[in-house]
């Protein structure tokens, strides 16, 4: 069995979005009015994927955690929130259009795509190098002495010095001018002739009140960590919690993306899984580190490999945040950010205290005084996420009798359907049969019948829903109580007693082993 390296990630990530479609797990929104650029729906097989992830990372933060504690705040919040946060007048992007193509693009993503590009180029002669040399190769000191490394490090630290200092002193002129130095061209057209550099705000807005002239502006909520801030005292008063203590948050967020493909990867509508951690003033960076390192380990546990992760430092954290982090993923597309990690120190809870005159401290018995709390966030995207595991699991097989197969090698934990139950054929009583033991997992675990098709058919699209387990009845079902199970991964089936399977499988979806 050997898996097919497509060297071509374009066309694969064609497949993964057609085998989406295909298989129930995402449609385009509104797809017989032709659909709505960036917004998606989530099929019957998505929407138990994508529960699931939720409830994963709910598990971890909120279940294991004594000291964090969950609400469900609301979409629309008071219109002050938003000043007081700084959306209102830092919530921008640096926009620039290709004059030939009309495409319109991110100034700051465009330069970041360029340095991507160079540290690729770094890759490749350590990629060289190490077939020159084998088991001999250093890769340390050949970072270090390289010359032709060197010349592209030395490159990019010239580029990312400019770049960050245009952006922390927000010069658009700047940005166009590394644009046109570094000689960027539209991908579309093919040219340089850009327009200046613009900023956009990405919040949607729309009216509440039942006449135009009583009508005010209030926004769609573009991060879900507001609706933690602004419960901060509820939270406090009603839960017993002690400072270092965390508020954790799951729910739509809404950006007017200006650059908004790649699938479901930057979307206007979107979920995030965000966490607030609350922190005495001065031990901020100690659970950084702390929550940096916890969360890698989550994303470890859905089973992407170590070179599929990566962190990101900010060159320029937002402008809310003293430190920041991305955890980013390979997609197909490249590495891109899927989660990011901020120590917001007290900025969101002093700005809401000034606008809303209340108080938004915590009085610390141990050291005696009140202050208004630091803070970690943990914001990761449910959709990257899903999306993230997608790519990871989709391959297609050839396998030993010159056919293929589609994979999508999901955790068996998050699988949509975890069981799939099959009489061998449609009569002698194996459908009835079926049935009864498809009664009583159904209880434990989320099963799905079928006794349509020949077996192999059957197997095949369980394995490119992603199904880790396919239990089959058969006629010595009937005489001595057992079936077969058949494991998505390796194929194996082994041959096990009814009262066994309940334990069997269990043990084969346990969500904790990848958290202890
Ligand atoms: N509260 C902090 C915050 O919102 P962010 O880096 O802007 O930080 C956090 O967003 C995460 O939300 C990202 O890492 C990403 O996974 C997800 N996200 C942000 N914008 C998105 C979009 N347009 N579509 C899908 N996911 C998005």
């Amino acid at each position: 069995m050997s898996t097919n390296t497509s060297n071509n990630t374009q066309n694969v990530f064609q497949e993964i979005i057609s085998h989406c479609k295909e298989y129930g797990f995402i449609f385009p929104s509104s797809e017989i009015y032709d659909g709505l650029s960036a917004i998606y729906d989530y099929g019957p097989y998505g929407i138990e994927l994508k529960n699931n992830i939720q409830q994963y990372w709910w598990k971890a933060m909120v279940q294991l955690h004594e000291n964090i504690v969950g609400i469900d705040a609301a979409i629309f919040m008071h219109p002050n929130t938003w000043k007081a946060s700084g959306h209102v007048d830092a919530f921008n992007d640096p926009l620039i259009d290709n004059k030939d193509s009309k495409k319109r693009y991110r100034a700051d993503v465009l330069i970041e795509e360029a340095i991507q590009k160079q540290e690729a180029k770094i890759d490749k002669e350590v990629d060289k190098a190490q077939k020159k040399f084998g088991d001999t190769f250093d890769k340390e000191m050949f970072l270090k002495t390289n010359p032709n490394v060197l010349r592209v490090k030395e490159k990019i630290g010239g580029i990312e010095a400019r770049f960050k200092k245009a952006l922390e002193e927000n010069n658009l002129e700047e940005l166009k001018q590394i644009i046109v130095d570094l000689e960027i061209v539209c991908p579309i057209s093919g040219t340089r002739n850009w327009t200046e550099v613009r900023q956009f705000n990405l919040m949607f807005s729309t009216e509440v009140g039942s006449v135009a002239e009583d009508a005010s502006v209030i926004y769609l909520r573009p991060e879900t960590a507001q609706g933690i801030f602004v419960n901060f005292l509820n939270v406090l008063n009603t839960s017993r919690q002690r400072i270092p203590f965390g508020i954790a948050q799951v729910g739509k967020a809404f950006r007017n993306e200006i650059v908004a493909r790649q699938f479901i990867f930057r979307t206007r509508e979107f979920e995030q899984m965000e966490m607030q951690f609350f922190v005495r003033p001065g031990e901020e960076m100690k659970w950084y580190e702390y929550w940096k390192e916890a969360r890698m380990k989550w994303h470890r546990s859905l089973g992407f490999g170590a070179n599929k992760l990566k962190w990101h430092d900010h060159l320029k954290p937002a402008h809310y945040a003293n430190a920041a982090v991305d955890i980013e993923f390979e997609f197909p597309f490249g590495f891109k950010e899927m989660e990011g990690i901020h120590s917001r120190t007290d900025y969101d809870l002093t700005q809401h205290q000034n606008l809303s005159g209340k108080k938004l401290q915590y009085f610390d018995h141990e050291l005696d005084k009140s202050y208004v709390p630091y803070v970690i966030e943990t914001s990761v995207g449910l959709n990257r996420t899903f999306l993230a595991l997608i790519c990871n699991g989709y391959k297609i097989e050839k396998l030993e009798d010159g056919s293929e197969r589609t994979v999508l090698a999901l955790p068996p934990f998050l699988a949509p359907v975890q069981i799939a139950i099959f009489p061998l054929i449609k009569k002698d009583g194996l459908p009835e049969k079926s049935r009864e033991i498809m009664d009583v997992l159904k209880w434990d675990f989320k099963c799905f019948y079928e006794e349509k098709d020949t077996i192999g058919k059957r197997y095949r699209r369980m394995d490119a829903l992603g199904t880790p387990y396919c239990i089959t009845i058969d006629h010595q079902t009937l005489q001595d109580n057992t079936v077969t199970i058949r494991e998505r991964d390796s194929m194996k089936q082994e041959r096990i007693s009814i009262e066994k399977l309940k334990e069997v499988v269990n043990e084969k979806i346990d969500w904790r082993a990848g958290l202890r």
